[in-house]
């Protein structure tokens, strides 16, 4: 077989089958969550079409969700579901019951945002460990806005959000979720804790590294025992500046959280990182349970950087995000190096209906497949 980018067909590690202790997936090909704002704003209920755009993608290994909000403050921004009420619940069981259809299973990524949001979005001052402004503007329903100082947490409410993860897990398993992610990266809430410049904190959530952890270790906790370990994993972007988080001190940090996350035997661990994979070559010796990688780069984590990171031992399985908007079907176009479709930005966010689920799989000899193509 020729090789293709240093790779030959019969090379690809991305479509074994992987055997964890608590999960099992048929590829290594994970879909990585990704927000796409078409739930209704108002009501936070998922689009009807949400079910038909998962259930298309269902060949993935993994499905974890779009961030989904666990209180109305943690919400980010215009048109992003939430897993609190009912109608809410329901309509996630329609997504499940449609993943599960096709064979495949799915985790709800749970989301608190932190200072991440904006009064223009729900009416409300975001809330964050300290009053601490993030740079920069955000999306809000009417357009962009400058950023807000956000409200200290007391030490009591941070006690709630801990409930509201907790009850939020509970929601997922009997919306059907085959269990939860928790939003541990990209500069929100959990890793807003974890942060020098977002945590100034003196009470016991803040100044030590034990303080700043202890926030995230209440939520794994919480949400393990509401649903148990297996069906619970955490994702985690060590030193990304996303959202205007700095974390000088990050190999202490996320080696001393591996160290008490390994009491716990986690559905997996998601580590975001660079291509050059820094943080992965400290933190994988550090965990024998389930790894997902994902890369963070200009551009979409491709095939050959997946083959790479599961060839190396960095990871298990590989979370691909981009890819898989206009790429329903990435795992079968892996398989076969097939063309890969591409997604303006314009359809990754906001109400419209164009770009989300009218990207068609695959057809071997369709000339159309050449090109960027959405149907
Ligand atoms: C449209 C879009 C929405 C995203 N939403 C989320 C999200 O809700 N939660 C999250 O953890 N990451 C989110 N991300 C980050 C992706 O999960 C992923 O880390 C990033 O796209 C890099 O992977 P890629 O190169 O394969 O696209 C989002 C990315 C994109 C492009």
């Amino acid at each position: 077989m020729t090789p293709v980018s240093g790779f030959s067909f019969a090379f690809m590690r991305l479509l074994e089958a992987f055997r964890g202790t608590a999960i099992q997936l048929p590829n290594r090909v994970v879909m990585a969550p990704m927000t796409r704002g078409r739930a209704d704003d108002t009501t936070g209920v998922p689009h009807p079409l949400t079910a038909e755009y998962y259930a298309q993608r269902a060949g993935a290994g993994l499905i974890v969700s779009e961030g989904v909000w666990v209180n109305r403050t943690g919400k980010s921004g215009p048109g992003i579901p939430g897993l609190v009420t009912a109608r809410q619940v329901e309509a996630w069981r329609a997504v499940t019951k449609a993943v599960h259809g096709q064979g495949g299973r799915i985790f709800a990524q749970l989301w608190h945002a932190g200072r991440v949001s904006h009064p223009g979005v729900m009416g409300r001052t975001p809330v964050a460990p300290s009053a601490v402004r993030q740079a920069g503007r955000i999306f809000v329903a009417d357009g962009w806005r400058d950023t807000v100082e956000p409200r200290a947490l007391g030490e009591g409410e941070i006690g709630e959000v801990v409930q509201d993860f907790a009850t939020a897990a509970v929601a997922a398993v009997e919306a059907g979720f085959d269990g939860v992610e928790l939003h541990g990266a990209n500069g929100y809430l959990i890793q807003e804790f974890l942060a020098q410049n977002t945590n100034r904190r003196q009470d016991r959530y803040g100044g030590s590294v034990t303080a700043r952890l202890r926030f995230p270790l209440e939520v794994v906790a919480a949400v393990a025992e509401q649903i148990g370990a297996a069906k619970v994993a955490l994702r985690i972007s060590p030193g990304n500046p996303e959202n205007d988080v700095v974390e000088d001190d990050a190999k202490e940090v996320y080696s001393r959280l591996l160290a008490e996350l390994r009491r716990y035997e986690l559905a997996y661990l998601h580590v975001i990182d660079t291509p050059e994979a820094v943080a992965l070559s400290y933190l994988r010796p550090l965990w024998p349970g389930t790894l997902i990688a994902n890369l963070r780069s200009g551009e979409p984590t491709s095939q050959d950087e997946g083959e790479s990171l599961i060839e190396s031992g960095l990871a298990d399985a590989v979370a691909f995000g981009r890819l898989f908007i206009a790429n329903p079907d990435l795992p079968a176009r892996f398989a076969l190096r097939a063309p890969l479709a591409e997604a303006g930005h314009d359809v990754y966010y906001g109400a419209r209906l164009d770009g989300y689920t009218d990207f068609p799989a695959f057809e071997p000899g369709s000339a159309k497949f050449a090109c960027s193509a959405r149907s």
